[in-house]
């Protein structure tokens, strides 16, 4: 997830520089909102991760955060891939280091969001259920938080997130990517937007149900410390054992520059 502050302005005061193409083929005035469409007629989930990595492949600035690779067209893409989606799911330690709330609603998301809600839902993924207040109590009607977690979730927070949330309760230890994917599904929640992290992506990628990935290739070096965009670990599914090695092809859909950030987006084949 790109620079993944929640509900930061859809651009910096004097705006982010102008976006070019660069691929398929070169251009200049890109239309973030045609470039970043989903597929048209969806009948079922769709999931795109938008995640940033430094040129050298870290995903976390000494921050601890992904800020420190973020930039003012890094958000404003993100703002526009919000503005597109039906839902932004993310994993509970993102949604607690980045301090995620609702999204707010942006008057440019108008004609995106016709016939929808105006602001996305969160969905949040948790064994603990250890989330921001904000996500629970502050939500609009139409846009509550949905919380995917075990049936071995400590009882009373279940119980306090039943009351504020959309909670879905998953038997054994673990949500699995499919029951996420499902879920969205009945709800009709088909253009899903991961926001990451890393743990909940490398799920996804495991499953094999990641079917774009927008990249947002900063340009920093972070050294060897920082994790993947993709990375699991030990005793967590995801971990990066040889069996979870995959060999997926993509095809990329298009490369865009801004201010020398490029913004990749490939897609499953
Ligand atoms: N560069 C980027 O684009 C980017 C994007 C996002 C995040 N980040 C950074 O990544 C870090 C957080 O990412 P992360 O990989 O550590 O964690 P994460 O994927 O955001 O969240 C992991 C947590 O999600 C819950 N979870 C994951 N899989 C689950 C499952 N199968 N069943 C039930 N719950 C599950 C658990 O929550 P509980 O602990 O509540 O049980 C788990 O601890 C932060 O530093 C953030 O800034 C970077």
């Amino acid at each position: 997830m790109p620079s993944n502050t929640p509900n930061t302005p859809n651009t910096a005061p004097s705006g982010p520089g102008p976006f070019r193409q660069l691929l398929p083929e070169p251009g200049a005035d890109v239309d973030l909102a045609t470039a970043y469409a989903y597929p048209d007629d969806l009948d079922r989930p769709f999931v795109r991760a938008n995640m940033v990595s430094s040129v050298d492949g870290g995903a976390i600035g000494p921050s601890g955060r992904s800020r420190d690779l973020s930039s003012a067209p890094d958000r404003r893409v993100m703002g526009v891939l919000r503005g597109l989606c039906d839902v932004v799911l993310v994993g509970a330690a993102t949604a607690r280091v980045e301090g995620y709330a609702p999204v707010r609603p942006r008057e440019v998301w108008e004609p995106l969001r016709r016939g929808r809600p105006g602001t996305p839902p969160i969905a949040v993924v948790s064994r603990t259920l250890d989330l921001p207040e904000a996500l629970l109590t502050s939500a609009p009607e139409d846009a509550r938080t949905i919380v995917f977690t075990t049936a071995s979730a400590p009882r009373e927070r279940r119980e306090r997130v039943r009351a504020c949330a959309d909670l879905v309760v998953v038997d054994g230890l673990s949500v699995g990517p499919e029951h996420v994917v499902n879920a969205l599904g009945e709800r009709g929640l088909f253009r899903v937007l991961t926001e990451g992290g890393p743990h909940l992506l490398a799920e996804f990628v495991g499953a094999g149900l990641l079917d774009e990935l927008c990249l947002t290739l900063s340009p920093r070096v972070l050294g060897s410390g920082a994790p993947r965009v993709v990375a699991g670990g030990p005793g967590t599914p995801g971990a990066p054992t040889r069996a979870s090695v995959r060999n997926t092809p993509v095809r990329m859909a298009h490369l865009l520059e801004a201010e020398e950030n490029l913004f990749a987006r490939y897609v499953r084949e």
